[in-house]
């Protein structure tokens, strides 16, 4: 990529709320609705609110706008890609590198989340057809579950009985793959706009299905909604003490808000000069913790305590999704309705998230190799299907994803979240970044907030990645 030839934008947003609910489909995804309440539930419960609210404030919202500001002036000189806009803010070799980092974390976590995203769109397909209503048989969920996840030796998803998944995967490949074919405002924006009205619809649905099962069994009067509730949500304060429990609050946070992943810095390079990158971040993020916190957290774990109790504790996040909740749809009443209207949102929601997650790629494609949007978005397509195949076939159970989502999701995230942090804070410069991200804002960020992300996020990220390292390496 050459930096003294910046090139146009190729591609811009249509509107306003088309640009919101875009970056709000990057985040709202399964992390709002798996992996938030899995976490919340392993760390503390409602003691666990305190580190992610503190996280939110510190490191989220900061390093959200910081990001939405750093894209939009990169996309005003002409770069859409992370190595570009990080080489526009410093003039340093350095840069373009670090930029790659944000270019690559995206496309790795794409290759797993697809797979996921392909189970959603199979369970949702078996409840519509009522294979998946296999009454109170437990073992019939798990065998279920284990089919998807090629439980077991290397390749049994090639095997003849599991490769109904194949194709489920492939038509979840095609279609993430004509969304970004079309690009950010006829693919992604598009979608984004019909996806999210459609998600918030599905999801009160199911959300008053579970509020008003009152206690289904009553020889287990423990076992009903407010049960389901206070297991969640208890809070457990010694877990304070746990610095697991601080760093799976900023984790949750980065991976939730898709923030630290180079998505938004992207996503705003295809803004307008004007266009308001304060209202927007604001609102983006607060639609995400919506989803989160008032949606995932009280669906998924509440559902699954009412009628399995506390041994929903043993499930795991992907085994509460996958496998205890199936056990959960087939009690309720109209179980095979609200267990399609699920696992559908689960997709779309899915969806909207993997799509944000090829973008960067392709800006960096089309920027520093010269490709066309229709070949990048082609190569790409081909990359990460061969990148998913490796993974399907050493999957063995979730081994292969857990590690991945560990190293890549979880670890290089710091690593570059603190890189933005420091890019924005200090080498861009507070001042700068308060003048740059007021341009066309309805709204102020407050001055201190610019002090925070100069001094505390920076600081508290390097806390937390030492923390990260101490227990991990
Ligand atoms: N925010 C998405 C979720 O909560 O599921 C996940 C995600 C999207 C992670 C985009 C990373 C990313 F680049």
């Amino acid at each position: 990529m050459s930096e003294a030839s910046p090139q146009p934008p190729r591609d811009q947003w249509g509107s306003r709320i088309g640009v919101i609910l875009a970056v709000a489909g990057s985040a709202v995804g399964l992390g709002n609705f798996l992996r938030f309440p899995g976490q919340a539930a392993q760390n503390g419960g409602g003691a666990f609110m305190i580190p992610y609210f503190v996280a939110l404030l510190v490191l989220g919202i900061p390093l959200c706008w910081a990001e939405w500001t750093m894209g939009r002036y990169g996309g005003r000189l002409g770069f859409n890609s992370a190595p570009g806009v990080y080489s526009a803010i410093w003039r340093n070799r350095f840069a373009k590198y670090f930029g790659a980092i944000a270019v690559l974390i995206p496309l790795v976590i794409y290759m797993y989340y697809v797979v996921i995203e392909a189970w959603c769109l199979g369970y949702a397909l078996s409840y519509l057809s009522g294979s998946l209503m296999k009454g109170s048989d437990p073992a019939a969920y798990e065998e279920f579950f284990g089919n998807f996840v090629g439980a077991g030796e290397h390749g049994a998803l090639l095997q003849p009985g599991n490769r109904s998944f194949l194709w489920l995967l492939g038509a979840t490949f095609l279609l993430n793959f004509v969304l970004i074919y079309r690009g950010v405002n006829k693919g992604i924006e598009t979608f984004c706009r019909f996806a999210m009205p459609l998600m918030v619809i599905c999801a009160l649905c199911v959300l008053v299905r579970v509020l008003t099962l009152g206690t289904p069994d009553p020889s287990k009067p423990d076992q009903s909604v407010i049960g389901g509730l206070g297991f969640m949500w208890n809070p457990d304060f010694q877990a304070l003490s746990n610095p697991q429990t601080w760093l799976a609050a900023s984790g949750q946070i980065f991976f939730s808000l898709s923030v630290g992943f180079g998505i938004i810095v992207n996503y705003a390079s295809y803004l307008r000069e004007d266009d308001d990158v304060v209202l927007s971040g604001l609102s983006a993020s607060s639609m995400n913790e919506f989803f989160e916190v008032c949606l995932g957290g009280l669906i998924t774990l509440p559902a699954a305590f009412i009628f399995l109790g506390t041994a929903v504790a043993g499930f795991g996040t992907f085994g509460l999704g996958f496998n205890a909740l199936p056990n959960v749809f087939a009690a309720m009443p109209g179980g095979q309705f609200f267990g399609f209207l699920w696992f559908f949102m689960l997709f779309l929601a899915a969806v909207t998230s993997s799509v944000s997650m090829l973008q960067p790629a392709i800006a960096f494609f089309e920027e520093g190799l010269g490709l066309k949007r229709h070949a990048s978005a082609s190569i790409l397509g081909l990359i990460a299907a061969i990148g998913a195949g490796f993974i399907v076939y050493f999957s063995k159970g979730l081994v292969a994803l857990d590690t991945f989502d560990f190293w890549v999701g979880t670890g290089l995230i710091y690593l570059l979240a603190m890189i933005q942090a420091v890019m924005y804070g200090w080498i861009f410069g507070i001042d700068r970044g308060e003048e740059e991200a007021h341009r066309g804002a309805h709204i102020r960020i407050p001055r201190f907030v610019q002090f925070m992300l100069k001094y505390v996020t920076p600081l508290y990220l390097a806390v937390i990645f030492v923390a990260f390292c101490w227990q991990n390496v």
